[in-house]
């Protein structure tokens, strides 16, 4: 991802400001105005001001540049850091020979701007951007203090570099609150290979921010406002620059480095707490400089190792003694070196990664991706090619070891990079170099533990449609199966045939399993045409039965919505019962919002957009599709996510469906998981759609909150969350509950009717839980909410005779209850 920005001191430290009853603002200064003590100049709509100021208590007087209408001083820009002056009295800025706009005290010339123009009759002035100018009497810009930047960047400034007039625009932190002289630290960018920010101290690296590209950043919103920021980036022989701006120019927004080597963009909420910090940099270990070196990347989602090899079937650490013991100062090395043959190599496409430092690069800024990765072929000492920004054919050629890789979360939109790999090393689709790029087939596979094993669960299988028509038969005759017609109506439900799965999972390869659940193994696959699929292979001894599986099939695959999780088709040969669904990259829901790292990539307009996602898909199971289903069995693990986070329910195994008429059951054995069952259902066996939307309400505040609802470690001797959200909310202080990994993205409104909506589809009786399509409305809506009533906050007493766990990535403490027996 882009830079996003960069950051530092949020300058909350108290400021003293020097009042002086003759102070005067100004809008101009010239030959015959001048700045004193106690003056201001003011930008034409009053956004900035320009006067002296005294950080602390230091008692140092500099001239600086902060917001006049906010009610927090925060100082953006400082014109004399490295002189301050103890007597404001003596001190004045004004227009002195040559044009120059000095900074004076009675003795001496502390600072000034740089510039000499032949006339002399130069003002100054303070435009609304915060941008102090001195211009010529043509109006010319002859110098800007946007040039000179010390810790802020606004929006309109620039990073980088103006080869023609030899400056280069970079931040540098303050000392300390009290000084704001340059600290060792600065956010630049290099004056050699494709641009990039680096926060360096002194010569080295701390943090790289990856490539420049042309990109939006949106999204982020904070509290009511809804930020879009855009970049500007110039790359040409005079200029090498990279801006930002905010797509709604009236909003306050600024980024700073602070001298913790902390990059941050803030955002100023006039009805909130003031500045909120919207996006903050360098995040964590993985973003230190270079900690995994060559071909190596630092995983988040690895608990005791940070770091592997880009790819484990192509690449080897170096030194794997060394790299055993977490000493990853080596590297990875290709298996196969490469050769500097013809038709020896060929590429291999990672995704969605941070692109590798481009220090050692060549870049052409007109050129296609073909004749990058033709350009790349033929030059032996090329070893890798991307383009960095989508907007344009940008083509960036690397010439050494790739330094700094990092593969993002999936769905981050981060940019493509083709690697080069000796021949033996590309697999079955490798490149046929003499027939050009048009054939660079995207072998992908960024193969890192963790990433790919998907929470894919898939319980168990007894779908209770009762469905009297459409009773499709399957037939296993060798190989493949067909469906025969139903009486009504075809079950166009696609058979794979085991080969075809068989040859999908290389075999049902150990390096493709994904995870095992109750009723069997799940695996990774990918169809020869290039879809990436997850099969559910069905352990022989599994209790269910032909006729159990064949009724899961054709439940779910009635089942369309974009937020159900998608059947592809079915095999069965023998005793072999295969399940084939759509491929779910990012694990379930339970593996983002419970676990400490993996929760701060679910921003706050994330969860609420699963949320309603999943809010969808139970208005579509209840009402809307054609059997009418009640899950019976939702919970955080059952929620999968896709590539862009969006959430699709999954595991049908206890579905019910009832008949149009229908509203509520009874059965005999109750199933379903601890912590999410309404209570009627929990004693009495009693199950409706509004058991579903008790589970909901459970969902929605294990979202907001990032805890379980069972399992809830309780300070006030609560039972569960249900009844520690119910105490808060009675105190009024709900947002308590706020998880601090999303709290810097959160809309509150929609945080607080979120727990509202949750708290009334946990209410002890059904009645008084609204029904699916009314939580839309009311989460979509700004007008009043119901008050809710005391919830149901008892615990469920233990139910036997569970069969399995499902299938979950690394949580234990819940388990599936399954009926065993069909109906
Ligand atoms: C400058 O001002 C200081 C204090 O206001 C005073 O002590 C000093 O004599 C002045 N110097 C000159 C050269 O006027
Ligand atoms: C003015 O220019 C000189 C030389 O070009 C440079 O060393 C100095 O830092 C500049 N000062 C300011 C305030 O821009
Ligand atoms: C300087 O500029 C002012 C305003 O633009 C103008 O009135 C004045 O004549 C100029 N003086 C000289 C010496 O050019
Ligand atoms: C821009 O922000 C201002 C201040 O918050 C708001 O009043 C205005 O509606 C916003 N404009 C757009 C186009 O969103
Ligand atoms: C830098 O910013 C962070 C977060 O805003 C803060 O915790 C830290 O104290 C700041 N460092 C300094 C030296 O101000
Ligand atoms: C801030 O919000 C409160 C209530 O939410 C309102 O009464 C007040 O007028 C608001 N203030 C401003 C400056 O918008
Ligand atoms: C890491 O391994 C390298 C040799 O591969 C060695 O030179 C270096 O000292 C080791 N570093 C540490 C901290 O052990
Ligand atoms: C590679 O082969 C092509 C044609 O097949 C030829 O034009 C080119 O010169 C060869 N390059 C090298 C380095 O051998
Ligand atoms: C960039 O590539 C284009 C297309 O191949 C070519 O016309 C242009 O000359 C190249 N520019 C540079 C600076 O190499
Ligand atoms: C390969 O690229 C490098 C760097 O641009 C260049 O110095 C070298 O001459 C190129 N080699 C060939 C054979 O084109």
């Amino acid at each position: 991802m882009q830079i996003l920005m960069e950051g530092a001191a949020i300058l909350l430290f108290s400021l003293v400001f020097v009042h002086n009853s003759y102070a005067a603002e100004l809008d101009t200064i010239s030959d015959s105005r001048f700045l004193t003590n106690g003056d201001t100049l003011v930008s034409a709509t009053g956004i900035f001001e320009l006067g002296f100021f005294q950080p602390g208590s230091s008692g140092n007087r500099y001239l600086g540049i902060w917001y006049k209408k906010i009610s927090v001083r925060t100082v953006v820009w400082v014109a004399n850091r490295n002189h301050p002056h103890l007597d404001a009295s003596t001190l004045e800025l004004k227009i002195a020979d040559q044009g120059i706009l000095g900074l004076f005290t009675n003795t001496s010339m502390i600072w000034s701007s740089n510039t000499t123009t032949t006339t002399g009759n130069t003002t100054a002035k303070l435009r609304d951007n915060g941008n102090l100018v001195v211009i010529d009497q043509d109006e010319k810009v002859v110098w800007q203090s946007f040039d000179y930047p010390t810790d802020t960047l606004l929006p309109g400034m620039k990073l980088g570099r103006d080869y023609l007039r030899h400056i280069e625009w970079r931040l540098t932190p303050w000392k300390s609150s009290q000084d704001p002289a340059p600290g060792e630290l600065n956010w630049g960018s290099d004056a050699i290979g494709y641009p990039e920010n680096k926060l360096r101290k002194g010569s080295l690296v701390m943090f790289r921010g990856g490539p420049w590209a042309n990109q939006r950043f949106s999204g982020i919103s904070v509290f009511s406002k809804s930020l879009t920021f855009t970049y500007d980036v110039i790359i040409d022989e005079n200029e090498v620059s990279f801006s930002y701006n905010l797509e709604n120019s009236s909003l306050l927004s600024r980024t700073t480095l602070n001298s913790s080597m902390l990059l941050e963009s803030w955002a100023w909420v006039e009805n909130g707490t003031g500045w909120q910090r919207v996006v903050y940099f360098p995040r964590g270990e993985c973003d230190k400089y270079n900690i995994c070196n060559a071909y190596g990347t630092c995983s988040i989602n690895m608990i005791q190792q940070s770091c592997s090899c880009l790819d484990e079937k192509r690449f080897v650490p170096k030194n794997q003694k060394a790299w055993d013991t977490a000493n990853w100062s080596d590297g990875c090395i290709r298996r196969t070196p490469l050769e500097c043959k013809n038709g020896s190599a060929g590429f291999i496409k990672y995704s969605n990664v941070k692109l590798p430092d481009t220090e050692n690069t060549w870049f052409n800024m007109s050129m296609s991706l073909e004749e990058c990765g033709a350009t790349c072929l033929k030059n032996c000492s090329c070893m890798a090619y991307a383009n960095p920004d989508k907007s344009r054919s940008v083509c960036l050629l690397w010439f050494s070891d790739l330094l700094d890789i990092q593969v993002l979360p999936a769905g981050s939109g981060g940019p493509d990079i083709f690697v080069k790999m000796a021949a033996s090393d590309l697999g079955s689709q490798s490149i046929s170099k003499d027939k050009g790029g048009e054939n660079i087939k995207i072998i992908l596979l960024v193969i890192i533990p963790g990433v790919l094993l998907i929470g894919l669960i898939i319980a168990t299988s007894l779908c209770y449609a009762r469905r009297k028509r459409n009773h499709a038969k399957l037939t296993g005759e060798g190989d493949v199966l067909k469906a025969s017609k139903g009486q009504e109506e075809d079950i166009e439900q696609p058979l794979f045939s085991f080969a075809t799965i068989a040859n999908a999972t290389s075999n049902f390869s150990p390096d493709n399993k994904l995870g095992e659940g109750g009723f069997g193994p799940v695996y990774k696959g990918m169809l020869e045409d290039g879809k990436e699929i997850a099969v559910k292979r069905l352990s022989k001894n599994s209790t269910q039965g032909l006729d159990e599986f064949k009724n899961e099939v054709i439940c779910i695959s009635k089942l369309q919505h974009r937020n159900l999780v998608k059947l592809h088709g079915c095999c069965i040969q023998g005793d072999e019962k295969l399940l084939i669904y759509e491929y779910m990259p990012n694990k379930s829901l339970d593996s983002f919002i419970f676990d400490k790292t993996q929760s701060v990539l679910l921003d706050w307009t994330k969860r609420f957009n699963i949320i309603k996602g999943i809010a969808r898909g139970l208005v579509y199971l209840h009402q809307d599709s054609r059997l009418r289903i009640i899950h019976r069995d939702l919970k955080a693990s059952n929620i999968l996510l896709d590539y862009d986070m969006n959430p699709k329910i999954s595991d049908f195994g206890l579905a019910r469906s009832f008949g149009g008429n229908e509203t509520q059951a009874n059965t005999e054995r109750v199933v379903g998981t601890y912590g999410y069952m309404s209570p009627e259902y929990a004693l009495d066996g009693l199950f409706s759609i509004k058991s579903d939307v008790f589970s909901f309400g459970v969902l929605v505040l294990e979202i907001v909150s990032g805890k379980r609802n069972r399992g809830f470690i309780q300070p006030e001797n609560e039972i569960n969350l249900i009844g520690h959200v119910w105490r808060l909310y009675n105190e009024g202080k709900s947002l308590q509950i706020i998880d601090a990994s999303y709290a810097e993205s959160c809309h509150l409104p929609e945080v607080i009717r979120s727990i509202r909506v949750g708290l009334l589809c946990v209410q002890q009786n059904a009645g008084d839980r609204p029904n699916m399509s009314s939580v839309i409305l009311m989460l979509g809506s700004e007008g009043e909410l119901q008050e809710p009533k005391q919830p149901s906050i008892f615990t469920e007493k233990p139910v036997v005779n569970y069969s399995s766990s499902s299938y979950t990535a690394g949580s234990t403490n819940q388990f599936t209850i399954t009926e065993v027996d069909a109906r």
